[in-house]
């Protein structure tokens, strides 16, 4: 087996429940218990996410500090990201709508950082492409339906002047030892990326810095994000800000189901917003890993395994109708619905998903200013 290297820049190795559970002994962070869940069931009046109901969020760092401060009517905000390096596929579109989850179910201010400094820095992709990208996925993100009056788009090369003010104090905070440590970092690295942590944790006490009303602040993220907020947690109270709370996520099933990330290096390998219904469905058809048997003879006999099959789980996270969604799951384990049929529902929910999406997009590009980040929007 392959060494498990997970790292912001790097993901590697087998991943399974056993090797995220070595991840959270790593990190130190706790897993969201059966207790955690349903308390967030009862805020949600039962309508949970599917990526908590199906453990895709399945870690957390003091996210009950933050359900506290909710019922007690104390307002948190909500802090996630993008490296703007490529087209979006739905792999990198669909935690972001946990995140709308999130801003709708606590009606919480987002703040959205896109990376592009980062990916100047670690890839070998020009300033214009990397411009060209951010705004592309800006437009994706929001036409997932954020609260234009709630959410706060920053490009970090667009807000550099505030950032940067920002993050020399957590600069200030952090050694070259520690990023070296953290990060595995080497000697070799630029410069720009040793710094660039501290560009990525500004957000997580951004609103409180500007506002100067202590709140708290919750960040979702996969699990390879983990250095940067572990950094944002030492640093922070030395600045006079609450510690960051997170909730983590593992990585969602490839469509070849290679237990990697679904890459956007291979156009084969991933779907992405702009593939036609015909795409989509040839994309599932012909590389969809699944969870099906050999033969239809053996799968009307056994059954399939929903769990592990990429249709099954893509029309899980889309569908809002648990018990549809029930349903099927009971059907393909049986054995009554075959794995060809599988992943024409799954096709026909995806492609729903993106041409919803691809009309959304017009309207948010006419209103894109709406949603970046402007200091006079934060009058709370
Ligand atoms: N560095 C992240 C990436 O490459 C982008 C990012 C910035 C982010 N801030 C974040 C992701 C906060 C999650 C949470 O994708």
């Amino acid at each position: 087996m392959a060494e498990l290297n997970v790292t912001p820049w790097e993901v590697s190795g087998e991943l399974n429940d056993e090797s995220y559970n070595r991840l959270v002994k790593k990190f130190g962070v706790d897993l969201i218990s059966d207790a955690l869940l349903e308390r967030i069931n009862m805020i949600a009046k039962g309508k949970l996410h599917p990526f908590l109901k199906k453990k895709i969020f399945f870690a957390h760092r003091e996210l009950n500090l933050i359900l506290d401060d909710y019922e007690k009517g104390n307002p948190f905000y909500l802090y996630t990201g993008r490296g703007p390096s490529g087209k979006m596929h739905i792999g990198h579109l669909l935690p972001f709508t946990f995140t709308l989850w999130l801003q709708r179910t606590f009606n919480a201010h987002l703040l959205i950082q896109l990376t592009d400094d980062e990916k100047f820095l670690v890839k070998d992709t020009s300033k214009k492409e990397i411009a060209g990208f951010t705004n592309e996925n800006v437009i994706d993100i929001l036409s997932l339906g954020f609260d234009p009056k709630k959410t706060h788009v920053i490009s970090d090369y667009q807000q550099a002047k505030t950032l940067y003010y920002y993050a020399t104090d957590v600069a200030k905070h952090v050694t070259v030892s520690t990023i070296k440590a953290v990060f595995g970092m080497t000697d070799s690295d630029n410069i720009g990326k040793l710094f660039f942590p501290a560009m990525q944790i500004v957000p997580a006490f951004l609103l409180p810095a500007i506002t100067g009303k202590k709140m708290r602040c919750l960040i979702p993220y996969a699990i390879d994000q983990d250095p940067y907020f572990r950094v944002a947690r030492d640093v922070l109270p030395k600045l006079g800000y609450y510690k960051p709370s997170s909730i983590i996520s593992k990585f969602l099933p490839a469509l070849q189901g290679n237990s990697a990330k679904m890459s956007s290096s291979k156009a084969e390998s991933a779907i992405f917003l702009d593939d036609s219904r015909e795409t989509v469905r040839k994309k599932l058809m012909k590389y969809a890993y699944s969870g099906g048997r050999d033969t239809a003879e053996e799968q009307r006999k056994h059954g399939a395994n929903p769990d592990i099959d990429f249709s099954f789980l893509e029309y899980s996270f889309l569908e809002e109708d648990q018990k549809k969604v029930d349903e099927i799951y009971r059907k393909y384990k049986s054995g009554d619905i075959l794995s060809g049929e599988m992943k024409a529902i799954a096709a026909d929910k995806i492609s729903d998903f993106l041409e919803g999406i691809r009309e959304r997009r017009e309207r948010i590009k006419e209103n894109l200013n709406d949603y970046m980040f402007d200091e006079r929007k934060l009058n709370f």
